[in-house]
C-alpha cells in the first residue's frame, strides 16, 4: 500500500473508498484493442441556450465520427449553464482529432480525484458569541462538493430558519433514500457520468462514506448541543456560520473517487444556481492549470465572483500541494491543542500512555498480554505474526487476550484483525502520523517504538504471564498550532513565484456531523455507529476555511473573491518557525483568525484579467487561455505585464532561487498594488523583516489614503546572496522574510515574504510541471 494511500486510509476514516481507484473507464469494444475513455473539450464561444448548446455538441461529435448517430452516442455530457464545454466517450486519436478542430479550444482526458481526507473554532478565535451579522449571513449560500449529505443530521436541522434567498436557482427533488431538503440544507444533487455503479454507494446524494456530512456541517452546521463521539470531545458542534445556508453537490463516490466529469458538472450547476463559495476537500491533478477540472471549474467560478477554497493534499511530503492555482485557496492542515491519549496499565503496576481514541471502557482488571509473534500459527510464521496478520496467527491462541502487534508500513484495521479472531485489543507499535488520533473499532493504542520497546516488549519478555489493561480515551492539552504531518507542504510545483499553500487550519481530530450508514471506521466487524466523529485531513481544514470565508463576505458582500481572500491571509496568526520546520511552505501566511479578517484595513484585489496575464507570463498558450476564460481569444503578447516577478497581485511572494544562478544573488521585483478598505483616510507604514544574507526593499515606505476604495501601488525588490543558504538547514530550505504594513489605527497588513533554496535532490522546480 502506498504511503499516500495508507494516509489517506487512516486519517480519513473511509477505508474502502479509495482501496479501488479506476484510472480511465477500460471498454473494449469487439475486435479493437484500443480503448475507449471520457474526455472534457472546452468550446469557442459563450453558451446561448441550453438547447442550441446541446445541439452544437452534438453537431461538433457528429463532424469528428462522420456519423449524426454516433456523435450523439459518443456524448456524455453538456456543460451548458456556466461554460461552453461537453464530455465525450472516444478513443485516445478521436481526442487529438477533436482537439484540433476549430471551435475546439482544449482538450483533456477525464481522471479521478481523491478525497482528501468543535472546539475548533474556539481556538481559532471565532467564538459562538462573535460578531455576526446575520441577516445576511442566512443569505450566503455555500456550495459543497463531497460525497453527499445526511439531511436528517442535526446539523441540517432548519429551525428558525426563513425561505431559500431569493437568488438561489438550484434544485434538491426526490432521490432514493433520501429524506429531502429544507430552509437549511436548500439543495441537494449528484452527479456520476461514467455510469459505474458500486454497491456502496447509492445514485442519491445520500452520504455513504461520512465525509461530506462532516465537511458541510464544519461550514454552515447549525448548533447542536452536547454533541461527542462517545463522550469525548464533547462541546456544541457547529459551523463557523451557523445561519447560512448549504448545497450538496455529490460529486464523489464509494470506490471511484471523484472524476473531472463530475466535478465540472458541479460547477457548471453550482456557478448558476447562485452559491457564494464552494468548498471542496479534493485532491487537485497535476497537469498545470488548464487540463485540471478543479483549476478550470474555479476559474469560472471566480469569474462569476465565487471563491473556490481547497484541501492542499495529504501527502505531507515537499513539493505535494495540489490545488494550487492562484485564484484557489489552498488550505493546510494544523493540530489544534487537543490529543487524544489512552493509558495502558501493565501487569507490573507500569502505566504507558498511547495515542487514538479509544471508546471501550475495560471490562476486567487485567487481561493476557501477549506479542504477535507469541501467537504464531506455525515457526515459519512467526514474522507475519509480529505484525498480527490475519493469516499468520493462530486463532485458539488469540482469543482472549490483548495482542502486541507491530504496524508494517501503514496496515492499519490490526483493530479489526484482533477483534474478529476473538482477542479482547491490541497494543500497537507505530511511528507513523502520531499526530493523528486514529479511531479504533476494538480496545487498541498506539505506542511509539522506543516507549513499545522499552516497556511493553520488555515485559513480556520478563515474566510467563503477561498481563494488562488498555482504558477508555481522555483529552490532553498539547502546544500548538503545529502544521500535521500528513499536510502537503510547498514549494508550488505549478508556478515558482507564488507560495503555496495559502493557509493552515485545524484539521487535526475535528469532530463534526457523521452518516449513521457507516461504522466509524468501515472496517470488518465494526459495530460503532455516532452521529458525530472525529476526523483528520486537509479535507477537514478546508471547511474552516470556507467557513472563514463566508463570515467575511456576511459583513462585505460586494468584496470580490481575491479580495476576501487577502483579508484572511493578511490578518492571519503567524505561526512558530521553531515548531514548524517548513515554515511557510507548511502553513502559508499562518493559522486563519476570522474574526480579525473581517477588518483588513488593506486587500489585495484581483480580476479575471490579472489572472490571465499572469497566466501568458507563465508562458500558456493563448488557446488554452481562452479555454478558461470563455470566449475570448487571448493575444499573450499583447499583455505582458512589466516586469514583476510573479505578475499578479498576491498577497503574499515567493523567490525562487535557480541553482545554477547560486554564485550571484537572485533579484525579484513584486509590483503590489493595495485598496483601502478601512477607514477613508489613513496612513500605512512599512515594516521589513529580511532573513540573513536576504536583502528586502519596498519603495516606497509609507502609503497615504483620503478615501475607502482608494489604491496605492508599491514595489517589493528581494535580493538574496547564495550564501544565505548556508544559514537555512530546512527541508525544504526556505527563508522567510516578512513586509507588515502597520496603520496609526493598529490594522496590521501581513505578507510573508519566502525565499526558497532548491536543494541538490529538489527537482520540483527545476523540472516546473505546469507547462504543457
Ligand atoms: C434504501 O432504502 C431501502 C428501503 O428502505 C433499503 O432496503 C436500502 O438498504 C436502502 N439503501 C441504502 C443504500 O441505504
Ligand atoms: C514516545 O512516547 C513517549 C510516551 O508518550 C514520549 O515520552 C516520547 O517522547 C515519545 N518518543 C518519540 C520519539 O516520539
Ligand atoms: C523479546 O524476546 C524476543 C524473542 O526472544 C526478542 O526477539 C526480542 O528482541 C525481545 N525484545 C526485547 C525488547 O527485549
Ligand atoms: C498580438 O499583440 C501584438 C502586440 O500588441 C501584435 O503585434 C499582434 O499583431 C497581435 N496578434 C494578434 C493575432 O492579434
Ligand atoms: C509613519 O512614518 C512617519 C515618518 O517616519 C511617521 O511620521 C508616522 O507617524 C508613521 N505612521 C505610522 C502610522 O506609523
Amino acid at each position: 500500500m502506498s504511503r499516500e494511500r495508507a494516509v489517506q486510509y487512516s486519517l480519513l476514516a473511509f477505508s474502502y473508498i479509495l482501496l479501488v481507484i479506476f484510472m480511465g473507464v477500460l471498454s473494449v469494444n469487439g475486435e479493437e484493442k484500443q480503448k475507449k475513455d471520457f474526455y472534457i473539450a472546452f468550446l469557442r464561444d459563450q453558451p446561448v441556450d441550453e438547447q442550441s448548446v446541446l445541439q452544437s455538441h452534438i453537431d461538433v461529435l457528429s463532424t469528428l465520427k462522420g456519423s449524426h448517430i454516433e456523435g450523439k452516442e459518443s456524448l456524455v455530457y453538456s456543460y451548458s449553464k456556466s461554460f461552453n464545454a461537453f464530455a465525450a466517450k472516444l478513443y485516445e486519436e478521436e481526442a487529438n482529432e477533436l482537439s484540433r478542430m476549430q471551435e475546439v479550444l482544449s482538450v483533456f482526458r477525464n481522471r479521478y480525484h481523491k478525497l482528501h481526507t468543535t472546539k475548533s473554532w474556539d481556538f481559532v478565535g471565532l467564538p459562538q458569541t462573535a460578531r455576526r451579522n446575520l441577516k445576511v449571513e442566512s443569505s450566503i449560500i455555500v456550495g459543497v462538493f463531497d460525497t453527499g449529505i445526511t439531511p436528517e443530521s442535526e446539523s441540517f436541522a432548519d429551525k428558525g430558519f426563513g425561505p431559500p434567498p431569493a437568488k438561489w436557482k438550484g434544485t434538491c427533488g426526490h432521490f432514493a433514500n433520501f429524506s429531502g431538503c429544507n430552509n437549511k440544507l436548500i439543495g441537494a444533487r449528484y452527479f456520476k457520468l461514467d455510469g459505474e455503479s458500486d454497491p456502496r454507494d447509492i445514485l442519491s446524494p445520500l452520504d455513504m462514506v461520512g465525509h461530506g456530512t462532516h465537511t458541510s456541517s464544519t461550514v454552515a452546521g447549525s448548533l447542536v448541543e452536547d454533541a461527542s463521539l462517545f463522550g469525548l470531545a464533547r462541546g456544541t458542534a457547529r459551523g463557523a456560520v451557523p445561519s447560512a445556508r448549504v448545497a450538496m453537490y455529490k460529486v464523489c463516490w464509494y470506490g471511484s473517487g471523484c472524476a473531472d466529469m463530475d466535478l465540472l458538472a458541479g460547477f457548471d450547476a453550482a456557478i448558476h444556481d447562485g452559491v457564494d463559495l464552494i468548498s471542496l476537500s479534493i485532491g487537485g491533478l497535476t497537469g498545470g492549470y488548464v487540463k485540471d477540472s478543479i483549476s478550470v471549474g474555479a476559474f469560472h467560478a471566480m469569474k462569476n465572483g465565487i471563491v473556490t477554497v481547497a484541501s492542499a493534499g495529504n501527502d505531507g511530503t515537499p513539493g505535494s500541494v495540489t490545488n494550487h492555482a492562484p485564484w484557489i485557496f489552498t488550505v493546510a492542515a494544523s493540530g489544534i491543542d487537543r490529543q487524544f491519549r489512552s493509558d495502558v496499565l501493565l501487569g507490573n503496576g507500569k502505566t504507558v500512555s498511547g495515542l487514538g481514541v479509544n471508546v471501550f471502557d475495560s471490562r476486567q482488571k487485567l487481561y493476557p498480554l501477549v506479542s504477535g509473534s507469541g501467537v504464531a500459527k506455525t515457526a515459519t510464521s512467526i514474522d507475519d505474526a509480529r505484525y498480527c496478520h490475519e493469516q499468520a496467527m493462530d486463532g485458539r491462541k488469540v482469543m482472549g487476550k490483548l495482542i502486541f502487534c507491530e504496524l508494517r508500513a501503514q496496515e492499519w484495521g490490526v483493530d479489526s484483525v484482533v477483534k474478529g479472531m476473538g482477542g479482547v485489543g491490541s497494543i500497537i507499535k507505530s511511528d507513523e502520523y502520531l499526530d493523528v488520533a486514529q479511531i479504533f473499532m476494538a480496545p487498541a493504542t498506539i505506542l511509539n517504538s522506543s516507549i513499545a520497546d522499552t516497556t511493553v516488549a520488555k515485559y513480556i519478555n520478563s515474566t510467563r504471564s503477561p498481563s494488562a489493561v488498555i482504558y477508555k480515551s481522555h483529552e490532553v492539552k498539547i502546544p500548538a498550532p503545529v502544521v500535521a504531518s500528513f499536510s502537503s507542504r510547498g514549494p508550488n510545483p505549478g508556478s515558482r513565484n507564488v507560495l503555496k499553500p495559502d493557509i493552515a487550519a485545524p484539521g487535526v481530530d475535528i469532530l463534526a456531523s457523521y452518516t449513521p450508514l457507516k461504522s466509524l471506521t468501515g472496517l470488518k466487524g465494526d459495530t460503532l455507529f455516532s452521529k458525530f466523529t472525529l476526523m483528520s485531513g486537509t479535507s477537514m481544514s478546508c471547511p474552516h476555511v470556507s467557513g472563514a470565508v463566508a463570515y467575511v463576505k456576511s459583513f462585505h458582500p460586494t468584496w470580490s473573491p481575491a479580495m476576501i481572500k487577502s483579508a484572511i491571509m493578511t490578518t492571519a496568526k503567524p505561526m512558530s518557525r521553531r515548531l514548524n520546520k517548513e515554515a511557510e511552505f507548511g502553513y502559508g501566511v499562518g493559522q486563519l483568525n476570522p474574526s480579525k479578517a473581517v477588518s483588513p484595513g488593506l486587500v489585495y484585489d484581483m480580476d479575471v484579467m490579472s489572472y490571465v496575464q499572469f497566466l501568458c507570463h507563465e508562458q500558456y498558450k493563448g488557446s488554452d487561455i481562452a479555454a478558461l476564460v470563455g470566449s475570448k481569444s487571448i493575444n499573450c503578447s499583447a499583455l505582458l505585464p512589466g516586469a514583476s516577478s510573479d505578475a499578479l497581485n498576491y498577497p503574499t511572494m515567493q523567490l525562487s532561487l535557480i541553482r545554477s544562478d547560486h554564485q550571484k544573488p537572485t533579484t525579484a521585483i513584486f509590483r503590489r498594488t493595495v485598496t483601502n478598505v478601512g477607514p477613508p483616510r489613513s496612513t500605512y507604514n512599512a515594516t521589513i523583516r529580511a532573513p540573513k544574507g536576504v536583502e528586502i526593499t519596498v519603495k516606497p515606505m509609507s502609503l497615504s489614503f483620503s478615501r475607502a476604495l482608494e489604491k496605492r501601488s508599491f514595489e517589493v525588490l528581494v535580493k538574496a546572496k547564495p550564501s544565505a543558504m548556508v544559514i537555512s538547514s530546512s527541508k525544504p530550505p526556505v527563508l522567510s522574510g516578512l513586509l507588515i504594513w502597520r496603520s496609526s489605527g493598529h490594522l496590521v497588513v501581513r505578507s510573508p515574504i519566502a525565499v526558497y533554496y532548491p536543494t541538490d535532490d529538489d527537482r520540483i522546480i527545476a523540472g516546473l510541471a505546469a507547462i504543457n
